[in-house]
């Protein structure tokens, strides 16, 4: 089945994916969806409440009731949580950190995924993360994976978050960003790899136009369903 008008961007943090995704999805007109910040807001939410990162029922609880909007922003996607805009207190390294940790709960994929196939349903949609081509959306039209050298992204991600008016060290990011990596590509359940039919893109010499043009055009040439036998 192909899911209607899905495409997937996955990768490693720091590969260019949310920028990429968000310029991806406005040139075709399509809705973009961050499923890293629907993570992160899980995070947030547990780490408030003082919840052990790894208590299974009580994120089950948190997760029964939550009120979790994501909205479009002219920069990073606007989320709310239970009316309060969390959109900047999500974006920290540590934030990142909390939120693969609660990411490696059953309860917590199992529920978001089911949150993120919602918001997939009426097609039109650049879905981004770890395992949107490979579990939530394993029928979508076009699957992306960009990747990068770890010193490029660490590189990238201290830009950004001195960019935000936030501390950055380079070595510790760098540090950060394997360990978050290696957990999120250990885990047993949906982790960090690229669909077997993903086209796989090494962002760490291009520039964010260049991988912008080349899915496009990669889009344009596959067409309609996506280079897939239908
Ligand atoms: O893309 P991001 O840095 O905002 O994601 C934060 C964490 O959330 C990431 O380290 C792992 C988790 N995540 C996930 O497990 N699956 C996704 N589809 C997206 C994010």
């Amino acid at each position: 089945m192909a899911e209607n008008d899905i495409i997937t961007i996955d990768g490693p943090s720091g590969s260019g994916k949310s920028t990429i995704s968000r310029l991806v999805a406005a040139r075709l007109g399509y809705t973009f969806l961050d499923t890293g910040a629907m993570y992160r807001a899980v995070g947030y939410k547990a780490k408030k409440l003082g919840l052990s990162l790894e208590d299974g029922e009580a994120l089950a609880q948190l997760l029964a009731d939550i009120d979790l909007v994501l909205a479009p922003g002219d920069g990073d996607t606007r989320v709310i949580l239970d009316q309060e805009d969390i959109s900047l207190a999500i974006r920290t390294a540590e934030m990142g950190l909390v939120a693969s940790k609660v990411s490696a709960q059953p309860v917590v994929r199992r529920k978001l995924t089911e949150m993120q196939r919602r918001l997939g349903s009426r097609g039109g949609v650049v879905a981004e993360g770890r395992d949107t081509g490979t579990v939530v959306f394993p029928g979508a039209r076009h699957k992306f994976f960009l990747d990068a050298a770890p010193a490029e992204r660490a590189r990238r991600r201290c830009l950004q978050l001195r960019e935000k008016g936030q501390q950055a060290d380079e070595k510790e990011i760098l540090a950060q960003i394997i360990k978050r990596d290696k957990d999120d590509s250990d885990r047993t359940l949906a982790p960090l790899k690229a669909a077997a039919d993903a086209l796989i893109i090494d962002t760490s010499a291009l520039s964010i136009d260049d991988v912008v043009a080349l899915m496009l055009r990669h889009i344009a040439k596959t067409g309609e369903n996506g280079g897939k036998r239908s």
